[in-house]
């Protein structure tokens, strides 16, 4: 089943039952929403938008997709663009994180009771020391399938380039954008960095659409206002929304390697 983390402005998918599930790891920013058993949503911020990218419980998030059979997870996120070649509407498919955000991992080390006969489950519950390879972050089947929808759909977007995750709440100083920038991220977002990294902790493959709101810090005239965020997203909703109900019936990503990066991550 495919797992949707809904972002900022992305709060619902249409015609869905829910689920209120409660994971060890605390309970999830909002309940699922099922669709046909082929779609899992979830709203990163909740549906109110009540927490901020360092508070959103991303481990309960990831461990409830998972615990309802969800084996690939696309993300939607709004990012401001560094890159100045890059337009305001355009999709992004980045490639790789640099992440300056919180650092959560499922393996502290510390024995925890969970459900489930899978490799991170029984890596868990032993509390067991786990270094994951995070390379090809982004799943690339993901990416392809993804790449093969936008075309189709003649859509006005690009492959590749880095994401750069900020703590936020707060948006960027223009120092810190000109800095992310020498350090080759073209898009910069406050979510993506903790999310894709305990998704492959989880062997999921997960992939991200970021919608570019607006110019990062410094690049434009202009303040930046969440108001233009949200008003950007809800212009691209109805395509992000294809994308989801076609990436849904698209197996492709079925050859991937996401699920096999835990079978030798184990030190202790
Ligand atoms: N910076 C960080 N996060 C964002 C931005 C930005 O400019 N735009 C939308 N999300």
């Amino acid at each position: 089943m495919l797992g949707v983390i809904g972002g900022s402005g992305l709060y619902s998918i249409p015609e869905v039952e829910s689920r209120e599930l409660i994971t060890p790891f605390g309970k999830p920013s909002s309940k699922i929403y099922i669709y046909q058993d082929r779609i899992a949503f979830i709203a990163r911020h909740s549906e109110n938008h009540t927490f901020p990218p360092h508070k959103v419980p991303y481990k309960a998030n990831l461990w409830a997709l998972k615990t309802l059979g969800v084996d690939r997870i696309l993300a939607i996120s709004a990012v401001g663009a560094i890159d100045e070649s890059l337009n305001i509407g355009q999709i992004v498919v980045p490639e790789d994180i640099i992440n300056f955000s919180i650092h959560e991992t499922f393996y502290d080390g510390i024995a925890l009771e969970v459900e489930g006969e899978d490799i991170p489950a029984s890596l868990i519950r032993e509390g067991a020391v786990v270094h994951v390879d995070c390379t090809d972050i982004y799943c690339f089947y993901m990416r392809e399938s993804i790449k093969n929808i936008l075309q189709e759909l003649k859509a006005d977007f690009k492959m590749g380039g880095i994401y750069a995750c900020t703590y936020g709440p707060r948006f960027e100083t223009p120092a810190e954008i000109m800095a992310l920038e020498k350090l080759g991220a073209s898009i910069v977002g406050m979510t993506s960095g903790p999310e894709a990294t305990l998704a492959r902790e989880l062997g999921l493959c997960y992939a991200n659409i970021s919608i570019v709101t607006n110019l990062a810090a410094g690049k434009s005239k202009s303040k930046l206002t969440t108001t233009e965020v949200i008003e950007v997203v809800s212009q691209k909703l109805s395509l992000i929304k294809e994308v989801i109900f076609k990436m849904a019936d698209d197996f492709g990503y079925k050859s991937c390697d996401c699920g096999k990066y835990l079978q030798e991550a184990r030190v202790g």
